[in-house]
């Protein structure tokens, strides 16, 4: 099997399945215009998330890493009138394309973006004290998902899903070349507070498609 056939499985996929939309063409195309990098999940994975939303009934999601605001799209589509979908980004430009797609998207009334770094942002959450997430979605800058993910617990309630983006990475988690890595060490440092915390039980599945040899953790809180 090659990566061009990982991509064109995910196009049928996706034509099969109608996975795509307007909405969410014109988004990845405002992303593009902007000059925004191409690190949005896939459609399918995108389905996958608003699936993970239902499946967890979720009303309130949160988002570490928004981009164009593809993937906020996706879940906030599952959430309720009166859910709410909090997603943080650092870059200003992103921040920015993220909330006129969501706009477009109809989706302004549900979705919120917070601009500046997320452990800023996720301190602010801590201190507001609201109501716990119900889903929370880790897809920043890898090297600092093992503090993004003490601020999801300190965020969850039991029963809340984690999810986290590129923990695969085409095998760099593994290759000797690559074990200074910071991001590579943020994931591995990640996965193995998935093992060890005893208020997760978590998993971790490798994926290839038109993202190339990726993967991603669930994990759901038990507390
Ligand atoms: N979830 C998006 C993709 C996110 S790409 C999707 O699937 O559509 C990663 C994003 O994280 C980028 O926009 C980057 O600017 C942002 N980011 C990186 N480091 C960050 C930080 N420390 N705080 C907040 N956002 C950050
Ligand atoms: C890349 C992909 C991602 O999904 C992401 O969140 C960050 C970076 C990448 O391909 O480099
Ligand atoms: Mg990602």
């Amino acid at each position: 099997m090659h990566p061009s056939q990982w991509t064109a499985l995910d196009s049928y996929f996706n034509e099969t399945l109608g996975l795509s939309d307007p909405i969410l063409d014109a988004a990845l195309a405002r992303a593009a215009a902007a000059g925004l990098p191409a690190h949005e999940v896939a459609p399918n994975q995108g389905r996958m998330l608003q699936i993970f939303a239902q499946m967890t009934r979720a009303r309130r999601i949160l988002e570490i890493g928004t981009l164009g605001g593809y993937s906020a799209i996706c879940m906030a589509r599952a959430l309720p009138s009166d859910g709410r979908l909090i997603s943080l980004e650092r870059d200003p430009a992103h921040a920015q394309v993220a909330r006129q797609n969501v706009e477009l998207a109809g989706l302004s009334g549900i979705v919120r973006i917070m601009t500046g770094d997320a452990h800023a942002s996720l301190d602010q959450l801590r201190r507001d004290a609201l109501e716990p997430f119900d889903l929370i979605f880790i897809d920043a800058d890898k090297q600092h998902n093992p503090a993004y993910l003490e601020a999801a617990l300190a965020l969850s309630r039991d029963g809340t899903v984690i999810v986290a983006d590129n923990i695969a990475r085409a095998g760099r988690l593994q290759d000797a070349g690559s074990q200074d890595d910071p991001d590579v060490r943020g994931v591995q440092a990640f996965l193995q507070q998935l093992g060890q915390d005893l208020r997760l039980n978590s998993t971790a599945i490798q994926t290839v498609g038109a993202k190339g040899w990726d993967g991603y953790s669930l994990s759901i809180v038990r507390r």
